[in-house]
């Protein structure tokens, strides 16, 4: 069977997750350069960095990036050529272009301010539905949801298991899910929670388990690791 809507999870086992993630990211979060600021702008280049390419290898390059452009100004001013340049070698060079693009159409459009509403958001070329929520949640601390590989796993893991999170395969159900576990005014750090949750403890292989909070209701573990009686 083809599982479309799954019930979300019950409001105790969502405030479980919640409280548990966040208590796990002030143990074991990472401490990322662009979690030390809130300006919108620094806050687009790291999540343009950020899609395809691994945090190692994103960190020099945004500092580097943030030091030749320190505002959005500076980047719209910028040549193409130049930008392309500093960008190397980080690869999938269609970002470069892209992030140059927003820059100077959000000088032109929005008076060099970021927009923060969905809409405007994704009408610009290179924010898709990920990078939208990474910005309403990281840049302007909207309650809205993220999803990416990580997340998906991580949430089909806990709340769906093995078999059911293979059948879900709507966008729309998973945004769902995410959306659904958002705390009010904690999106920030819950969203950033996940990211690393996903990335250094629930990975694709070998998801440390044993020491894991969410053990007691997580649907992987369940089906995996539990002893049988
Ligand atoms: N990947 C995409 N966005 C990220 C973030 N804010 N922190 C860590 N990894 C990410």
């Amino acid at each position: 069977m083809r599982l479309r809507r799954p019930a979300l999870p019950d409001p105790r086992t969502r405030g479980e997750f919640q409280r548990r993630l966040l208590a796990w990211y002030r143990r074991h979060g990472r401490h990322l350069p662009w979690r030390k600021t809130r300006d919108p702008y620094s806050i687009l280049v790291s999540e343009i960095m950020l899609q395809q390419t691994q945090v190692e290898r994103v960190i020099p390059k945004y500092r580097e990036f943030l030091r030749r452009y320190p505002t959005l100004e500076a980047l719209a001013r910028a040549s193409l050529q130049e930008v392309k340049r500093t960008w190397y070698p980080l690869g999938y060079n269609i970002r470069p272009v892209r992030l140059h693009g927003i820059a100077r159409e959000t000088l032109a459009r929005y008076n060099g301010r970021l927009p923060d509403d969905e809409r405007s958001l994704r009408a610009f070329k290179g924010i898709g539905p990920y990078t939208a929520g990474a910005l309403r949640s990281f840049a302007f601390e909207q309650d809205a949801p993220i999803l990416d590989t990580n997340v998906r796993r991580v949430l089909g893991r806990v709340f769906l298991g093995p078999r059911r999170m293979r059948s879900l395969r709507g966008q729309k159900a998973w945004w769902d899910l995410s959306a659904a576990l958002v705390p009010p005014g904690k999106a920030y750090d819950f969203n950033q929670a996940l990211m690393d949750f996903g990335a250094t403890w629930c990975t694709p292989r070998n998801p440390r388990c044993s020491p894991c909070p969410m053990k007691a209701f997580c649907k992987f573990f369940e089906g995996h690791h539990r002893v049988k009686a």
